[in-house]
């Protein structure tokens, strides 16, 4: 069932629990989180990057492939098809109109007031459409889809400003974690944290989820975060899934054999996070 962040996320935060967001690159990936969170009884966020989008060929085709996934595999979770970092209005528009349910726009790079305007516009345009729409406020390091960023510690008032002038539902502030691989232990902010999530009482976002321990992710589902950004475990589970595959068979040439050598190893990397995150039996 495809239907927005609103319900999932603001029963999460109610629950004490955190809905996880596995990010898609392929059919095959789309298919595994599916299959998987469906077995978990979990609701689950799908998330595209501008880059995955591009790599797979464009908004309608990611969209019209996780409807009919849905369908063809009975899905019947609750599943939202999510813009990871929208980098413009255009780009949440373009998704917006191809049938995407909840959208980031990341404008986190501007100053201030500028990430507040094209906040506020994609807003506009997204509520008409039953659409949800996330906003950053600092900025989470480390890189991502080839983008290098500096990590930026939210401050306390731009997150309450950003959130009161712009009607978003859900904000994901930066408070430590970093996308990719971490150089060392995260440095998470839980006070900071915990003081924005009781300010601006809305739902809370984790970006850059992967790496970080797991009483560190207890303690952040304790301080409002409701939503977990898992990309590059999965990534890494499912490559090394790959090699030892083809380690071991080297003259298999059939790419379904070779893409499908990932799927056991990504599929327990979605299990250990949707039961860390308390998500299971949540559908
Ligand atoms: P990771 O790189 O830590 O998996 O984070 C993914 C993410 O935050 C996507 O927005």
């Amino acid at each position: 069932m495809l239907v927005n962040m609103k319900e999932m996320l603001n029963k999460a935060d109610s629950g004490k629990y955190a809905v996880p967001q596995f990010n898609i690159n392929n059919l095959e990936w789309t298919r595994f989180i599916l299959e998987e969170c469906q077995e978990l009884n979990s609701p689950v966020i799908l998330g595209v990057s501008e880059g995955a989008i591009k790599y797979m060929g464009g908004y309608k085709t990611v969209s019209n492939l996780v409807k009919s996934l849905i369908s063809d595999l009975n899905i019947t979770i609750p599943v939202a098809l999510h813009l990871d970092h929208g980098s413009s209005y255009e780009s949440c528009v373009k998704a917006i109109d191809n049938g995407f349910t909840s959208v980031m726009i990341d404008a986190s790079k501007y100053p201030l007031e500028e990430n507040i305007n094209i906040t506020k516009q994609v807003v506009l345009y997204a509520k008409d459409k039953n659409v949800t729409v996330e906003a950053e406020v600092g900025a989470v390091g480390g890189e991502e889809d080839g983008v290098a960023n500096e990590l930026a510690y939210a401050k306390i008032e731009d997150a309450v400003k950003l959130v009161d002038s712009t009607n978003i539902d859900f904000l994901a502030p930066a408070l430590g974690s970093v996308h990719g691989i971490y150089k060392g232990k995260p440095k998470l902010d839980f006070i900071r944290m915990e003081k924005i999530h009781k300010l601006v009482n809305i739902p809370l976002v984790l970006h850059g989820g992967s790496g970080i321990p797991d009483d560190l992710i207890q303690k952040a589902i304790s301080c409002g975060i409701c939503k977990i950004n898992i990309n590059t475990e999965l990534q890494i589970a499912w490559s090394q899934g790959v090699r030892q595959f083809l380690q071991v068979n080297q003259k298999v040439y059939d790419p379904r054999k070779i893409i499908k050598a990932g799927e056991k190893a990504m599929k327990e990397m979605i299990k250990e996070k949707v039961i860390l995150f308390g998500s299971n039996d949540r559908a």
